[in-house]
């Protein structure tokens, strides 16, 4: 048993309110892995956990925190030693069970990944969800037969999270890519990561036409919504759409045109309940052929009394870039 700080939301009148308080490991679900988390990562889905968005979070208090990464300090499976360095992305964690704005998580074997060679648990969390979800998207069109000769891919959400690791992948791989971005102040870091073009989210303004001209071979597209219903209508025919999010709208209202008169493909990427072995795939190309050099050196560190603002970022679609939450600072 140990005390360890964590940043918990708790619900009062309607209103949800994130403070540090000092917790027992002992409280803490049962599981085969204690983990004394030292890195969590910031995503849109712990805001909205945070907010008390009940899709993601029933009960309240709560730790949010989709991503932990750490070392092992108890495990009941001979698959993880103690002192090993792990991280854990998805399944329920920080959503019903505390989660990664803790310093100590529980959690099954089933849910752990040994941090990749070379890498330490900060690393993995400049990548987390985020990251492996780029990837997931990016190996998803490959698998599809995208390639860069087939004309350029947009990014829909580039300065997220998601997006922006999923720029500098795809632009690593050699694609031209199009950012699609909501904000001017960050074309300069949208270029170091490897957009050739910049465009604003008017490019996927509504438009009446069922089918546009064709601009784009391939998307990865973050935001969902209006936006990707438009962006159908601009892809190439044959094309992929590799699709994650829904920043800007859950419904997806659309025609069938992209799809019988173009041959388009939607592409559903989940990052949370699919197997280890397909994370571990991902988690591997990220070392080492899809590192991302620009987002490693250009992730921000904060620490959990910074969290509250920085998930309001989330929710105004204001948030840019890798944010780290290293609970030593
Ligand atoms: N399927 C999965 O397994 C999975 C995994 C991870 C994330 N996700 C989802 O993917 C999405 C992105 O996650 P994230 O962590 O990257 O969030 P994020 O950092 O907030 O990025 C989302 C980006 O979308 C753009 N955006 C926000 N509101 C918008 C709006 N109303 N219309 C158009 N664009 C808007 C903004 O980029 P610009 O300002 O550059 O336009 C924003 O930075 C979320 O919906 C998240 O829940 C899904």
């Amino acid at each position: 048993m140990a005390t360890y700080n964590a940043w918990r939301v708790h619900e009062k009148d309607g209103e949800y309110v994130g403070n540090i308080e000092t917790l027992d490991t002992a409280d803490l679900p049962d599981g085969d892995v204690l983990i004394h988390v030292t890195h969590s990562s910031l995503n849109y889905k712990d805001a909205l956990s945070a907010s008390g968005n009940k899709g993601v979070t029933r009960e309240f208090p709560h730790t949010p925190g989709i991503d932990a990464a750490g070392e092992v300090i108890e495990s009941s499976t001979d698959q993880y030693t103690v002192g090993q360095q792990v991280l854990v992305t998805g399944y329920d964690l920080g959503m019903n069970t505390p989660g990664g704005f803790g310093e100590y998580i529980r959690v099954p074997a089933g849910w752990v990944v040994a941090v990749p060679k070379g890498w330490d648990a900060h690393k993995a969390m400049v990548y987390g969800t985020a990251g492996l979800t780029a990837g997931l998207c990016v190996n998803k069109l490959l698998k599809a037969g995208a390639n860069p000769e087939q004309g350029p891919v947009v990014v829909t959400g580039a300065s997220g999270s998601v997006g922006s690791v999923a720029v500098e992948i795809l632009s690593g791989l050699g694609f031209e890519v199009t950012a699609v971005s909501g904000k001017p102040d960050q074309a300069e870091y949208l270029s170091q990561l490897g957009a050739k073009d910049i465009v604003g989210r008017d490019s996927l303004a509504p438009e009446k036409k069922p089918l546009l001209k064709p601009q784009f071979a391939n998307a990865v597209d973050t935001v969902g919504g209006g936006p990707l219903a438009e962006l159908l209508k601009q892809i190439k025919p044959g094309g992929s759409v590799a699709c994650c999010g829904l920043a800007a709208g859950m419904q997806l209202e659309t025609t069938m045109a992209p799809f019988i008169l173009r041959g388009v493909n939607l592409l559903g990427i989940d990052s949370v309940e699919i197997p280890l072995p397909e994370k571990h795939e991902i988690w591997s190309k990220l070392a080492q052929d899809w590192k991302c050099t620009v987002t490693e050196n250009s992730a921000k560190s904060i620490g959990k009394e910074d969290l509250n603002d920085a998930l309001q970022a989330f929710l105004k679609g204001a948030s840019a870039g890798k944010i780290v939450l290293d609970h030593s600072v």
